[in-house]
């Protein structure tokens, strides 16, 4: 697939179908991960892949509560709303099903924050290529972080050590809808031309 196709098509990917990504796909979207760059090339990153259904079954349980506490109490207005319903929409079915998806990945780092790089800034872009190239194998993807609600808990569970964090988790599947792109403002909106607030017209 041509490279902007894919960047302009990757979106959340939040309805996965159950059926099971080969080892050999998995491994593909952790070595574009690897590719990324990160701060001085450290490479504090580690991923924790998660097939085994006991597992998923207690991250889904901690997720579901985390998104019930995060958005439960806006649940009516945000359905309501057409323009938060589809996502809301998404990402409750996706908090319903944590479980069933096929394979978790769990994307983190070893420390934090150095200097004048966030610890995100070490884990997110590694982040983006395994998404990328997810999409690019028909994958679908999306990056969540609501299971850090129960950090302690998921850390414990897969027995990730004290000084490690886990920054994001994105479930991998099949997807039962077709790839779009998602609504975004327009580029000349959000960028100014030599100073803060000039925006340029192409
Ligand atoms: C840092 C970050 C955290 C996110 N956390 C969650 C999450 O916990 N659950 C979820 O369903 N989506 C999560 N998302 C996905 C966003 O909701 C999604 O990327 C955004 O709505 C755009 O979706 P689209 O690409 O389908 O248009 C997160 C995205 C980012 C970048």
């Amino acid at each position: 697939m041509d490279v902007f196709e894919v960047i302009n098509t990757t979106r959340a990917m939040r309805r996965l179908k159950p059926d099971p990504v080969p080892d050999e796909l998995v491994w593909k979207v952790l070595d574009a991960a690897i590719r990324a760059p990160s701060g001085g090339n450290r490479q504090p990153w580690n991923f924790i892949v998660v097939p085994d259904e006991a597992a998923k079954k207690k991250i889904a349980e901690w997720y579901l509560e985390a998104w019930n506490a995060s958005y439960g109490p806006a649940r009516d207005a945000m359905a309501a709303n057409p323009d938060s319903a589809r996502m809301f929409g998404s990402a409750d079915h996706l908090a319903n099903h944590l479980a069933e998806v096929p394979v978790l990945i769990i994307a983190a780092i070893r420390g934090g924050d150095t200097g004048t790089s966030p610890a995100g800034s070490y884990v997110y872009p590694a982040v983006q290529n395994l998404m990328l190239a997810a999409r690019a194998l028909g994958l679908g993807t999306t990056l969540t972080t609501l299971h850090r609600a129960h950090e302690s808990d998921v850390k414990e569970l897969l027995g990730i050590p004290e000084n490690v964090q886990t920054l994001a988790l994105i479930p991998l599947g099949w997807p039962k809808g077709k790839f779009g792109m998602g609504v975004r403002r327009p580029v000349e909106e959000v960028t100014y031309w030599e100073k803060w607030g000039e925006t340029q017209t192409r």
